[in-house]
């Protein structure tokens, strides 16, 4: 390759990893660090626990500011103090948890954003927080921990870039959970071990959609998947253009003829050969990016579409973290990836393909690519005989216009148990999936005189006639997430764990769901 595009590629090198994160058996007045954090529900005027200690430490300082009105408890409110030297810590950060019959490990998992925010923008290096609402909250510890560690991860996530100096001294280097209750602390342990390893899952997400396709093509999936096979028990098998070939993949082949970038079906498994435990696959849409093909999209339409592979990326997290975890689970993640250009060689509006399964499908659109490569991926996996796949792609528009940005995936499903399942999950993690109808009447607009199925139905219903695309192409109980309009943001206010770009949407909703499974 040539020097240009190895510097392209160089800030790959350098994406700044998440701070370390010990659990210690401690007083937070005690720890080291610069920063510590404790917390207040609203209403509260005098503060016990923790906050309370800390408190009577500093003469009273934080009843005072309570007093004073300067903090009232508000959820993602930070008070800040200077100790003088009579805690360990130079600086003292009091976060509201926010009203007590509302707090969630959601409020938890934003508290603990919040104070990492302020603390990023003081300039903290060192953090040590306590666990939210594991006291007057009443929640488990293990569960507390794990919101508080995973929302301060999360929070802590940066993407450099390629801005010039953007990796040195920004952001926090440890934080630092301190837990003063002996019985608490195996709880807090699992916790925080939970909370790691969903943050890297979530991290590495949110890296693959951030970095444009001019890095992030297909053989770039498969190098992550090589990386994360070479780290851990998962096994690893990748699918080839000859090997597409050889399944007679024509829909997934014919997306990927218009590329240079060579495609690949990435396959990891995790408890791979242990035929004892039911088989989870997840599915991912991994087209690195979205011209449209002949069909272009138009100037601004494509802008976003590097993070069109943000389904598989989801799904790679997901594999990092449940591997890491070593859930007693089967999954089987399938990643179609592929790049969708305009090309002599492309496909074209009313070519028709046959794909694996058999099925003919005349292409209306060569910007409807990602049911083509999803749908041969969901019948590749029927050989298996799962008890479950769920897919997850940022498949149409028509999601974001019925539902909106960034605020849920639409969730189809064959199987109202596995359905519950998700909106379980959905609700536990706050990565919110909304539950939409297979009508028949869907069917009807994807009927062609010339094939099987035409893989668009049509200006209306969009997501759904998407989704009775995939539907032949499952004998399994099966669920659809169409992620469109929750890959990325750019308004972070409501969402404090999150910054502008990626948000790795998929990987705690999916792990939620295997850890329930499990
Ligand atoms: N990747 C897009 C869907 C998309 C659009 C995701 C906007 C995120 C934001 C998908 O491949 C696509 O182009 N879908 C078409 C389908 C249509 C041609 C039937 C769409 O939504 O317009
Ligand atoms: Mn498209
Ligand atoms: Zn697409």
């Amino acid at each position: 390759m040539t020097d240009a595009r190895d510097r392209d590629r160089a800030p790959l090198r350098g994406l700044p990893g998440l701070p370390e994160s010990p659990v210690v058996n401690a007083n937070i007045t005690e720890v080291e660090a610069d920063t510590i954090v404790v917390n207040l529900f609203r209403g509260v005027t005098a503060p016990g626990g923790a906050t309370g200690a800390v408190d009577e430490a500093l003469g009273g300082a934080i009843t005072e500011l309570i007093a004073g009105g300067d903090i009232s408890g508000k959820l993602g409110e930070v008070g800040v103090l200077y100790s003088g030297g009579k805690v360990r810590a130079r600086r003292v950060l009091i976060v509201g948890l926010g009203e007590q019959p509302e707090f969630d490990m959601e409020s938890a998992r934003r508290a603990s954003a919040h104070a990492v925010a302020k603390a990023r923008e003081l300039g903290a290096k060192e953090m040590a927080t306590i666990v939210h609402g594991a006291g007057i909250g009443g929640f488990p510890a293990a569960e507390a921990a794990q919101a508080t560690l995973e929302g301060a991860l999360l929070a802590s996530y940066r993407f450099g870039g390629w801005r010039q100096g953007a990796e040195e001294g920004n952001g926090l280097t440890r934080i630092t959970v301190a837990e003063m209750a002996e019985d608490k602390l195996a709880d807090v342990e699992a916790g925080a071990r939970a909370a790691r390893a969903v943050a890297r899952g979530v991290a590495l997400a949110r890296d693959l959609v951030n970095l444009p396709a001019n890095v992030v093509d297909p053989q770039y999936l498969v190098g992550t998947a090589e990386g994360m096979a070479d780290s851990t028990d998962l096994e690893l098998f990748v699918g080839d253009r000859a090997w597409a070939e050889e399944e007679g993949m024509g829909a997934f082949l014919a997306v990927a003829r218009g590329s240079r970038n060579e495609p690949a079906f990435v396959q990891l498994e995790h408890n791979a050969g242990r035929t004892d435990l039911p088989l989870v696959a997840l599915v991912g849409k991994g087209v690195t990016f979205d011209t449209g093909g002949l069909s272009l999209k138009t100037r601004d339409g494509m802008i976003p579409m590097k993070s069109d592979m943000a389904g598989a990326a989801a799904v790679l997290g997901v594999m990092q973290a449940v591997a890491e975890l070593d859930l007693p689970v089967r999954v089987l993640a399938v990643c179609a990836c592929v790049e969708n250009m305009p090309d002599g060689a492309a496909y074209r509006p009313s070519d028709v393909l046959v794909a694996g399964s058999g099925h003919s499908i005349e292409v209306l659109s060569t910007d409807a690519e990602g049911r083509l490569a999803l749908a041969e991926a969901l019948w590749y996996v029927q050989r298996f005989q799962p008890a479950a796949v769920i897919d997850i792609a940022t498949l149409t528009g028509a999601s974001v216009v019925a539902i909106g940005a960034g605020v849920a995936a639409s969730l189809f499903a064959n199987d109202a148990a596995l359905r519950a399942r998700l909106e379980t999950a959905a609700k536990a993690t706050d990565e919110k999936v909304w539950h939409m109808p297979l009508f028949d009447e869907y069917r009807k607009t994807i009927e062609s005189k010339v094939a099987d199925l035409k893989n668009t139905g049509g200006a209306q219903g969009g997501v759904g006639t998407s989704a009775v695309f995939l539907e032949p192409f499952t004998d399994y109980p099966w669920a659809h997430v169409d992620m469109a309009g929750m890959a990325m943001t750019d308004s972070v206010k409501e969402r404090p764990y999150l910054s502008h770009g990626a948000t790795g949407y998929g990987v705690r909703l999916f792990l939620e769901f295997l850890r329930d499974w499990a």
